[in-house]
């Protein structure tokens, strides 16, 4: 792999993402790790990332100079830059010139900028520079405040670069972060879609050799591509589960039971667990104990639908349990190579710890948009490929107040025609999800036809997002919101209002709960 040491930068998985986007795999590593524990991992490559500090702070993670003498390709970025040409015997110093955002680069030789447009823009963000380059380095571009802006040693393979390569704002970031790659390193691209299926289906037969797995689906994205990997590599002795909770979405049971099961062939069990679940959230308001009983309530059903598939199958145990873990859930919680925990089992509510399953988690490695490529390649349909996040406990924390059949169908309609119009417009890609929250307890005065009517409001709660920790409110075309509001206040009896939601977050959450 390539390894992208992480200096405390915000960007060194953003770094990861973009070396997988030059189709060489990559992966994220703390700045603690020693030197000698890197290099049993066999680098293609090391990236030294970005970081807040400076090289001459108290307690600046320093480059341990062994790593330059082993022969492997070194790339450093921003902070990473510096600290090569440090250790290296450059010169840097506080040069009075901060550069923070978009910054003129002039390139000059090289291969990294080789060709390039004259000037172009690049994203910086430092305050020291360096002044003088290391012996062996030419120095291939100036900025105004970074005297060395960019140095390459084709000879060791080394090369770094003051800004930031990896953001959207360097247009031409990613093409040098690929020539370091390709060019100077020598890797050959091969992390494609086609090459991830092929290795995680013959990592997953080896796992599971001639067991039997369950994975719960919840018609998000994650479960559906590992199970579809999982239902690949161990054809039937693979049985998915279901569970209707009555809390979803128009159309979601359809689009598992119909649209990928005719993609996968896969086992698929479907529990109708509708009426367990309502009558356990009769009469609950509070949003926390909501959850709670969602979650509590899936579990048992999972559960007893193991029970049950395993007395159908003979008493035969089902070893194994599929996870649609991801990797920046690993990166976040920690952990490196097997460090497996049921915890991570958000969408489907919380398994509990007690259950003895062995884990296959064969989407530990990647991000979510290889995920979305990897179902493309296993044929999965573009309706669960690229579907938006949806929470596990569904429409009950959409529902401001009890959480009642009735009250899910009115929201249920709401929110189809939401969808619909959104994706008539085309603006899926766009909005990171757009919740439809029903105000349950509220009535206000609205007239329809000749009369007065008492209804209930809805929410449109649009949002842009990269990664759902922070968002915003999307600014959606009014004739889009005309169109939604005077559908659901014309098809759906019980809503006589539609009002948008322009709180960013935070302050306000995504979900109204
Ligand atoms: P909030 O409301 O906290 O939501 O801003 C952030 C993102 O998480 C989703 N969400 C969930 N996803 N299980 C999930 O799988 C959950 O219990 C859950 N609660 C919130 C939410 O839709 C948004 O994308």
């Amino acid at each position: 792999p390539v390894l992208v040491i992480d200096f405390g930068a915000q960007y060194a998985q953003l770094i990861a993402r973009r070396v997988r986007e030059a189709q060489v795999y990559s992966e994220v590593v703390p700045h603690t790790a020693p030197v000698a524990e890197l290099l049993e991992r066999d680098p293609a490559a090391i990236v030294l990332s970005g970081g807040p500090s400076s090289v001459y702070a108290d307690g600046a993670p320093a480059v341990d100079p062994a790593l330059f003498e082993a022969g492997v390709p070194v790339f450093g970025i921003c902070y990473g830059f510096q600290a090569m040409a440090q250790a290296l015997g450059g010169v840097v110093e506080r040069t009075g010139t901060r550069e923070y955002g978009r910054t003129d680069l002039a390139p000059d030789g090289g291969v990294l900028h080789d060709a390039l447009p004259g000037r172009h823009p690049v994203w910086m963000s430092h305050g020291d520079a360096v002044t003088k380059a290391p012996e062996g380095f030419a120095v291939t571009a100036t900025s105004q405040g970074a005297p060395v802006a960019a140095f390459e040693d084709t000879e060791r393979r080394f090369a770094g670069v003051q800004y930031h390569p990896e953001v959207g704002h360097s247009p031409h970031g990613q093409e040098v972060l690929r020539r370091f790659l390709h060019d100077i390193a020598g890797i050959r691209p091969q992390w494609t879609t086609a090459s991830i299926v092929e290795e995680q289906v013959a990592r997953i037969a080896e796992q599971i050799g001639d067991g039997k797995a369950i994975c719960g689906l919840s018609g998000g994205v994650d479960s559906a591509v590992a199970a579809a990997l999982v239902q690949r590599a161990i054809g039937d002795r693979l049985t998915c589960v279901f569970v209707d909770h009555g809390l979803l979405r128009s159309g979601e049971r359809a689009q598992v039971e119909r649209d990928y099961v005719s993609a996968t062939g896969v086992n698929l069990v479907t529990v109708d667990a509708r009426e367990r679940f309502m009558d356990a959230l009769a009469g609950v308001t509070d949003p926390e104990q909501k959850r709670k009983i969602i979650g509590r309530e899936f579990i048992r059903v999972f559960e007893q639908a193991e029970l049950d598939l395993q007395a159908a199958a003979g008493g035969e145990k089902f070893r194994f349990l599929v996870q649609g873990t991801l990797y920046p859930d690993v990166v976040e919680s920690g952990g490196g190579a097997g460090t497996a925990n049921i915890k991570s089992h958000h969408n489907v509510g919380g398994l509990p710890e007690d259950l003895e399953f062995e884990l296959v988690e064969p989407l530990r490695a990647l991000f979510k948009d290889e995920v979305r490529r990897v179902g493309t390649e296993l044929g999965l349909p573009e309706t669960i490929v690229q579907r938006q996040p949806f929470p596990g406990p569904g429409l009950g924390i959409r529902i401001i107040g009890e959480v009642t059949a009735e009250r899910l169908d009115i929201l249920r309609s709401a929110d189809a025609i939401a969808r619909e119009e959104l994706t008539a417009a085309g603006l899926d890609r766009d909005i990171w999800q757009c919740p439809v929250v029903l105000l349950a307890d509220v009535r206000s005065v609205g007239v329809q036809g000749d009369g007065r009517t008492y209804g209930h409001p809805v929410v449109l709660r649009p949002v842009s997002s990269e990664d759902a920790m922070t968002a915003d409110w999307t600014r959606l075309p009014y004739d889009v919101l005309e169109r939604i509001s005077t559908r659901i206040t014309n098809e759906v009896a019980e809503v006589n209002r539609v009002v948008l939601d322009v709180t960013s977050k935070p302050p306000g959450t995504i979900e109204w709960e």
